[in-house]
């Protein structure tokens, strides 16, 4: 299975990412993982990407389209799921062309829809494991002890670009530049709007539903 989440910031697509992971066994593949990453190792990439990534700005496509395609390239045969990647419709087609010069294609794009009004709450209260990547939320989806990762007792910590600024401008540039990323789509692959207004576990419900369709068709 190839599978792409489309979603605004805080749509989920992490969250629900993990899950699909854990059932069927994909590799997962976040660009902003990837590139926050490389940023701690202090690559040349990672200090590219910071002063976009700080502003909620988009790192600009030919670094993103590079580093995806050598991930993807070390994907296992299972497949995989691609979280935050394409986010251009430029981005969207060099992936297609990369695909299709290996005989492979996108099959299904999950579309995760959220108001805008729920976004800045699911980001301030966003916590992360710097150690696993496991997210977790101070009201909506707590670790057992405060603060510490379920995982590994890892202390959590916030995102640098979650503070309201930086959420209102890369909420702006997912609507300029990403939701045509799922008109894009429409045209080339098969596309599900799941409603992410939900909570977790009703969202990854929704979202099982397709993938398991897909697994059996
Ligand atoms: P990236 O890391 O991809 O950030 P994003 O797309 O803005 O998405 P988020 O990770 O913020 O949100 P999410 O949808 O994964 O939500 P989550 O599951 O964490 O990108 C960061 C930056 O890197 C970009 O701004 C850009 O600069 C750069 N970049 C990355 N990819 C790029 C690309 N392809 N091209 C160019 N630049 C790129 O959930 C959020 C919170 O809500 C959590 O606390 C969670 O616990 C909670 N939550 C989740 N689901 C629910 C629910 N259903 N109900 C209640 N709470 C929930």
């Amino acid at each position: 299975m190839r599978i792409v989440l489309l979603g605004a910031p805080g749509a989920g697509k992490g969250t629900q990412c993990k899950r699909i992971v854990d059932k069927y066994g994909l590799l997962h593949l976040s660009s902003g993982d990837i590139l926050r990453q490389q940023r701690v190792e202090g690559s040349e990439l990672g200090k590219k990407a910071k002063s976009y990534m700080d502003s909620g700005a988009l790192v600009p496509d030919e670094v993103i389209v590079e580093m995806m395609a050598d991930e993807i390239k070390k994907t296992p045969r299972a497949g995989f799921v691609l979280d935050g990647f394409p986010r251009t419709v430029e981005q969207a087609r060099e992936l297609d062309k990369a695909l299709a010069a290996n005989g492979q294609k996108i099959d299904i794009v999950l579309n995760l829809k959220i108001d805008d009004n729920i976004v800045a709450q699911r980001m301030t209260g966003r916590r992360s494991c710097p150690e696993c990547g496991a997210v977790y939320h101070t009201e909506n989806l707590k670790p057992k002890v405060e603060a510490i990762c379920d995982n590994d007792g890892t202390e959590l910590i916030q995102r640098p670009d979650d503070g309201p600024e930086v959420v209102a401008n890369r909420l702006q540039t997912y609507h300029l530049q990403t939701e045509p990323v799922v008109d894009y789509y429409k045209n080339n692959s098969t596309v599900y709007d799941i409603d992410a207004n939900k909570d977790a576990d009703q969202t990854t419900a929704l979202v099982f539903e397709k993938l398991d369709a897909l697994v059996k068709a």
